[in-house]
């Protein structure tokens, strides 16, 4: 049976006790459309109460910490996440990158935490405008590919179980409306089930790629059939019902 379309809001550093209202309004959508894995990621203080508002949908963290516990303040573990609903968490966001100077060896061990808690993994990669401008995009994505997501037996028994995806969100297209050419996806997304292939074996096809970088309404339906994108991972256009139920039943056959 094929895979549902996913489709993951990333609130990032957005939301507030307020917003539980279209994290409800997002659940009755997703309720709707059953052929669609909906889910989103708010800020951590906001999952457990998330997690008691919906059914319908899935609910995630935004990063966690390499470690199971111990003294890093300000750092949440993937074993605290799943232990307060969390389904499961994305891992090196291209902002977490820039921002905290995560590097790929960094991501992987999150990633690899996130498995040994129980938790479906998101790992994002994605090259910059200098990167796709100097003709380096699939080298860089490919190089992100092979240094942050996980490997081993573990690993593949994960991809096995669909708790692995992948999110290819161009750096350049994160936020700025700015989207990327649907052929350029495809290509990426072709390199990037390539080097899935290669490393996860028969896995390899539970595992969804994801697209990311202003997808709304408007552009959903193009990027979402086309060859390889198995689901969108939205940030702006996640935060409200109106701008996100469009998304979702994009992503619907029905
Ligand atoms: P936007 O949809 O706001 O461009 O953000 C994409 C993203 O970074 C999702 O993780």
């Amino acid at each position: 049976m094929a895979q549902r379309p996913t489709i993951v809001g990333n609130w990032k550093m957005n939301g507030s006790r307020a917003m539980l209202v279209e994290a409800r309004a997002i659940d009755r959508v997703a309720a709707r459309y059953k052929d669609v894995a909906v889910s989103l990621a708010p800020p951590f203080p906001l999952i457990a109460l998330l997690r008691d508002e919906v059914s319908a949908i899935g609910v995630g963290g935004q990063d966690c910490h390499a470690a199971a516990k111990g003294p890093h303040t300000g750092d949440v573990s993937a074993a605290l996440l799943a232990d307060i609903g969390a389904d499961f968490v994305i891992v090196g966001h291209s902002e977490r990158r820039r921002d905290h100077g995560e590097t790929d060896a960094g991501v992987l061990a999150k990633a690899q935490a996130a498995l040994t808690a129980g938790l479906g993994v998101i790992v994002c990669v994605g090259e910059t405008l200098d990167q796709r401008d100097a003709g380096q995009a699939t080298a860089v994505v490919e190089a992100q590919i092979e240094g942050s997501l996980p490997q081993g037996e573990a690993a593949c028994e994960a991809a096995a179980l669909g708790r692995l995806a992948v999110a290819y969100e161009p750096v350049w297209a994160i936020g700025t409306g700015r989207v990327a050419e649907v052929g350029d996806v495809v290509a990426m997304h072709a390199a990037i089930r390539a080097r899935l292939d290669a490393r996860f074996g028969d896995a390899a096809a539970r595992i969804t790629v994801l697209y990311g970088g202003s997808v709304t309404g408007d552009n959903a339906a193009a990027l979402l059939s086309a060859p390889g994108v198995g689901g969108a991972l939205v940030g702006g256009a996640s935060l409200t019902a109106e701008a996100f139920g469009p998304i979702i039943a994009a992503a619907s056959a029905g």
